[in-house]
């Protein structure tokens, strides 16, 4: 059974939450994979939940061109679980936005995940408020290769 962690703030209208839910359903289709979501603008992740993960699936809103504060803390506790001993980076991931026009805040999310050696298999999901005609069937598209690439891990 792989594991795989979504990790996203959701926080003004829920469109981020709306796009983490389609990921999580791509993630489903695939057989031998559990899920995990978690809004990090409502909890911290447990250091010990993301070691055990074999994947993350990172979203946020775009926060002045950056991510929103949850996800950030998100990489900081990664950052300091990984000095710790705990075995948290270098793992594959996904990444997605939902933005009000902007959409750049993908950036600071492709640079963090770099930090941590993450691996990005699929290209980022992008999307004006909430995901609506093509965006979610990529939205779904993007979970659903995630938990394929987890799963021929081994
Ligand atoms: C504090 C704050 C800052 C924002 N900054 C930007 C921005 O710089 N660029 C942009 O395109 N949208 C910006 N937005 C809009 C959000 O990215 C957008 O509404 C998003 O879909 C909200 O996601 P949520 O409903 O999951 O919280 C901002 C929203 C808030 C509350």
């Amino acid at each position: 059974m792989k594991r795989i962690l979504i990790v996203y703030h959701s926080q003004e209208r829920g469109n981020t939450r709306r796009m983490a839910e389609l990921v999580a359903k791509g993630c489903r289709e695939v057989p031998d994979v559990e899920v995990e979501m978690i809004n990090v603008n409502e909890q911290r992740v447990d250091m010990n939940v993301a070691e055990q993960a074999d994947a993350y699936a990172l979203g946020s809103p775009d926060y002045f061109t950056y991510m929103a504060g949850g996800l950030k803390t998100f990489f900081d506790d990664l950052c300091l679980a990984d000095w710790a001993g705990k075995s948290v980076k270098a793992k594959p991931y996904v990444a997605f936005v939902t933005h009000g026009g902007g959409g750049d805040a993908i950036k600071s999310i492709h640079d963090l995940a770099e930090a941590m050696e993450l691996t990005r298999v699929a290209p980022s999901v992008i999307c004006q408020w909430a995901p609506t005609g093509s965006a979610i069937e990529r939205s779904v598209q993007l979970g659903r290769a995630l938990a394929e690439y987890a799963v021929k891990m081994g």
